[in-house]
């Protein structure tokens, strides 16, 4: 299972995520061998650097980003000679010509058509002008094997997301783009559907009959960093509801596709989002929660609050945690109600999906004997825990009719041998293979955008005093926890080392 000849075309070439994440994937994949025999990888950027500077700077990525650890010299031999660098004004069109001639030049030199990927690791605000120019350059002919492939944030709300899918529309065909969510090139991720599946008995019970209500955390240590500039006119909403929470819903809540073809599990997932209930500001108000950190200590040392960090905007309305109650209107979920959370600067990292089952429906043991015993749950922890864990009941151990929780735990080190590769490992193969499985179609996008407008739309109104705000190192804004609490529910986290 290897492409044919291909060309990567990086524009942001001396940008950030292709040094942590792109050059080491494309290394791994080699080194694993899943790159065709014939490749190049051309970075390009305004700065002006020959190849061999461009190589020299990718070693040194590699060497710092790459799971594999330092470049082993014999393989990176073989490999560093396919890097090449083209400096490049995205905006002069000019300069496009460049990439013809070069691809152009590689195609002779392999005797044999390439795939040509132009990957857009630049703000969203070139993505018209690189595929306008790409365009015009005829770059973009050969429907065939020609690929462009974006990051989030793909529009700021609607209508721009509309826009800019009616541009790119405009240019290629649907089969040509390719829209990273990179959740979904997750090892833990993709098993969800594996596991739902591929396993006959958890259907029966994957539906309003068997399930209470289900969990979808991500919650993150870091801060904003230096990413402020862009977070700012994001927020967590846009940052990671939109897009990683709602998307994990759609594979928890999805029926089960005909086949495991991109257009099959795309048409299923989108039917989710279709099918959720839309907000009014009264339900926004009810349902959905944010806050915004504040300064505070982590793991012993002071960090800023959000409105303290360089170069923020003190009286910034920006949300760093939000939290809501979504409901799916259809036959399987009808009344289930699906809590998102997410947030920055909490007391852990770890994206966890809990589903909580029903309580039995007559308790035939002495509620003292019965005093430890919880709901079934099942547990699936993406990172950095790698499990799925059902909790059942058991007897404890003695001569009287103790009852406790235990865990039924698959635990991907315990199990496999060998490590998960990086999500952008498998996305570019999935790319080079021309799979589109684990990415977002247009109306996928869109749709998710539909969701959660109401909830922005009222969210802009609100003024900087009365914001919510919670401090670092806990778990969010104290309305989070009532958002589940009076439902009777509360927010479950895996215990982890010790620490709760
Ligand atoms: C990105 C967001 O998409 O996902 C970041 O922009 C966030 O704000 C990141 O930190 C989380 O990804 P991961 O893989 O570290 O969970």
């Amino acid at each position: 299972l290897k492409s044919q000849p291909t060309v990567f075309v990086i524009f942001g070439g001396t940008g950030d995520l292709n040094a942590r994440k792109l050059a080491p994937a494309l290394y791994n994949l080699y080194l694993e061998g899943w790159m065709p025999d014939h490749f190049a990888f051309i970075g390009t950027g305004r700065t002006k650097l020959t190849d061999n500077d461009f190589r020299v700077r990718v070693t040194g990525d590699v060497n710092k980003f790459s799971r594999s650890g330092q470049v082993k010299d014999e393989q990176w031999q073989s490999f560093a000679p396919n890097i090449y660098y083209q400096p490049a004004d995205v905006q002069d069109a000019e300069t496009y010509k460049e990439f013809g001639k070069k691809i152009k030049a590689l195609e002779k030199e392999w005797k044999a058509p390439a795939n040509v990927i132009y990957y857009l690791a630049v703000a969203p605000n070139f993505f018209p002008i690189i595929a306008e120019n790409l365009a015009k350059a005829g770059l973009t002919e050969d429907a065939g094997c020609t690929r462009i492939v974006i990051e989030k944030p793909f529009g700021h709300d609607l209508a721009s997301a509309k826009e800019l899918n009616l541009l790119l529309g405009r240019i290629f065909q649907e089969k040509q783009i390719y829209r990273i969510d990179h959740y979904l090139g997750k090892e833990t991720v993709q098993n969800i559907m594996a596991f739902r599946f591929a396993n006959a008995i958890m259907e029966p019970l994957w539906n309003r009959n068997s399930i209470e209500h289900v969990q979808i955390s991500v919650t993150e240590q870091l801060g904003v960093g230096d990413r402020l500039g862009y977070y700012d006119g994001s927020g967590a909403l846009r940052d990671m509801i939109q897009n990683h929470l709602l998307q994990l819903l759609c594979i928890v809540a999805m029926e089960p596709p005909v086949s495991f073809s991109a257009e099959e599990v795309r048409n299923r997932k989108v039917d989710v989002l279709r099918a959720m209930r839309r907000f009014t500001p009264d339900t926004v108000r009810e349902q959905a929660v944010r806050g915004q950190y504040a300064s505070g200590w982590m793991e012993g040392q002071q960090v800023p609050g959000y409105r303290e960090e360089p170069g923020a905007n003190p009286h910034s309305n920006t949300e760093t945690f939000a939290a809501v109650k979504f409901f799916v209107d259809n036959w399987r979920w009808q009344g289930v109600p699906f809590y998102l959370r997410t947030g920055k600067r909490l007391h852990r990292s770890a994206s966890v999906i809990t589903i909580q089952f029903k309580d039995v429906p007559h308790l035939i043991f002495s509620p003292e004997t019965a005093e430890t015993m919880r709901q079934n749950r099942l547990v699936i922890s993406i990172q950095p825990e790698m499990s799925i864990r059902l909790q059942v009941q058991a007897k404890r151990p003695g001569v009287d009719m103790m009852l406790n929780t235990v865990d039924m735990v698959f635990d991907y080190k315990g199990t496999y041998q060998s490590e998960a590769p990086e999500a952008y490992e498998t996305l570019l193969l999935d790319v080079m293979l021309g799979d589109q499985t684990l990415f977002m179609r247009a109306d996928q996008v869109e749709e998710a955008w539909d969701l959660v407008m109401p909830i922005l739309t009222s969210w802009q109104t609100r003024t900087s005093q009365n914001f919510p705000n919670y401090s670092a190192d806990s778990w969010g804004p104290e309305d989070a926890e009532a958002l589940v609490a009076k439902d009777g529910f509360h927010w479950f986290t895996l215990p982890l080392n010790g620490k709760k």
